[in-house]
């Protein structure tokens, strides 16, 4: 299993501080936030980790995480997107890395308190397909959202006006090697981007997803606010109170 963390994007939602830095080297109370996902790829065993970035301050990725030691890692990769085409579209960049392994993908903006270690066991044994993670939220209009019919995800929309469920699509997703032909098929949504959730939607039409939900509190951390909330609980998490 090869760990992809997507880290791209210009991150223009955090004007005027991205202006400066990747949106994914801000703070995270007292971590950059691009450790959370770094860590929870460590935690679950990986060992083979690839983060895709981009944008002008790249190689500031380098100056805070070197070659991966600190997190126990003999060596990390990196790659760059141009631009920011979507999700998907950084996701194909790690093609090559992958070779002809499953891939744990997890979006550098995301942070959660759980260890997916089993989940990711559980997802070796599946012999094909994609597996997804879902969570419930108070405002599942901001996110990707599952309708679920008889214990199986039957479609996921992309941030709904009027939102099916309030269970939220969380950005980690475990895909076989058939997601980079998937990727090949995708045309640019109406934000003019290449989505995961057309991704995902491929695998529920092949009838070759599975999810779970997750029990431990998620949040992204790509707005002010979600940077705010997920500080909070980080910081709550390691017995800080204010
Ligand atoms: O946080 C979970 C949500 O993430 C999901 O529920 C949605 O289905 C999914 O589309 C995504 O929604 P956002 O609109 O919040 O994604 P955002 O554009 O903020 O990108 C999230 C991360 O993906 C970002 O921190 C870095 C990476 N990314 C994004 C873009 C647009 C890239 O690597 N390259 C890109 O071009």
């Amino acid at each position: 299993m090869k760990g992809i963390i997507l880290a791209g994007g210009l991150g223009t939602r955090m004007y005027p501080c991205t202006k400066v830095t990747n949106k994914h080297l801000l703070p995270v109370f007292n971590k950059p936030m691009i450790y959370y996902p770094l860590l929870t790829m460590v935690k679950a065993s990986l060992k083979d980790i690839m983060i895709v970035t981009g944008g002008n301050y790249a190689g500031d990725f380098l100056r805070i995480i070197g070659n991966g030691k600190e997190f126990g890692l003999k060596d990390i990769s990196y790659t760059y997107q141009e631009g920011e085409g979507g999700i998907a579209d950084a996701l194909k960049l790690a093609e090559n890395f992958a070779e002809n392994d499953k891939i744990f993908v997890m979006l550098g903006d995301n942070i959660i308190e759980d260890n997916i270690k089993e989940d990711i066991k559980s997802f070796e044994a599946q012999p094909s397909g994609a597996k997804i993670f879902l969570k419930e939220v108070d405002d599942p209009e901001r996110f990707g959202v599952a309708e679920i019919e008889n214990g199986r995800v039957i479609n996921i929309e992309e941030k709904p006006k009027k939102p099916k469920s309030n269970l939220a699509v969380i950005g980690l997703y475990l895909y076989d090697n058939t997601v980079f032909d998937i990727i090949k098929t995708l045309k640019p949504s109406g934000r003019g981007e290449l989505e995961i959730t057309d991704v995902n939607n491929a695998y529920i039409k092949k009838g070759n997803m599975t999810y779970a939900i997750i029990k431990g509190w998620w949040t992204d951390a790509g707005t002010f606010e979600s940077l705010l909330k997920a500080s909070n609980l980080v910081a709550k998490k390691e017995g800080f109170e204010f």
